[in-house]
């Protein structure tokens, strides 16, 4: 998902091409807006954190775009494309590197395993749009 920093910043494009040349398929895509609530449940696993209200509020804060993506090893390598959570740490020439603003701005969001993958992805797509 490319988060709303990147997207109102105008990098939906160059992000979607560091993206598609790293070897994945966009299986599905689209720009779309999550209300408050809808962000609450997608980072859920966070609710506890004491950045939580403010991750809800960031999220829902402008336009994103979410894609089905595909690749052997998928998970593992686009973490790797996307670079560390806090940009200040993120490797040279990742994604957050080059556009991420800020730890919690930080332009691009990775599932994290297979399974997740699988849940944000019903999450924002119906399994007809997918074909
Ligand atoms: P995602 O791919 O978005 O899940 O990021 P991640 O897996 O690298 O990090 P994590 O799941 O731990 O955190 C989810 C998101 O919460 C991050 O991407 C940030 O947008 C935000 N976040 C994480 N840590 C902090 C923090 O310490 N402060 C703030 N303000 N936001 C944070
Ligand atoms: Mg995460």
């Amino acid at each position: 998902m490319i988060k709303p920093d990147a997207v109102s910043a105008g990098n939906t494009g160059a992000i979607t091409k560091m993206i598609e040349e790293a070897g994945f398929r966009i299986v599905a895509m689209k720009k779309t807006l999550l209300t408050k609530e809808r962000a609450g449940q997608f980072y859920a696993i966070h609710k506890e954190r004491p950045f939580y209200n403010d991750l809800c509020n960031y999220m829902s804060s402008g336009p994103i775009v979410p894609m089905i993506l595909e690749k052997e090893n998928a998970v593992e390598d686009f973490r790797t494309l996307i670079g560390s959570t806090d940009p200040q740490k993120a490797a040279p020439g990742t994604i957050r590197n080059l556009f991420a603003k800020s730890i919690e701005a930080n332009a691009i969001h990775g599932s994290d395993s297979d399974a997740n993958a699988e849940i944000e992805g019903n999450f924002f797509f119906s399994r007809l749009e997918q074909f």
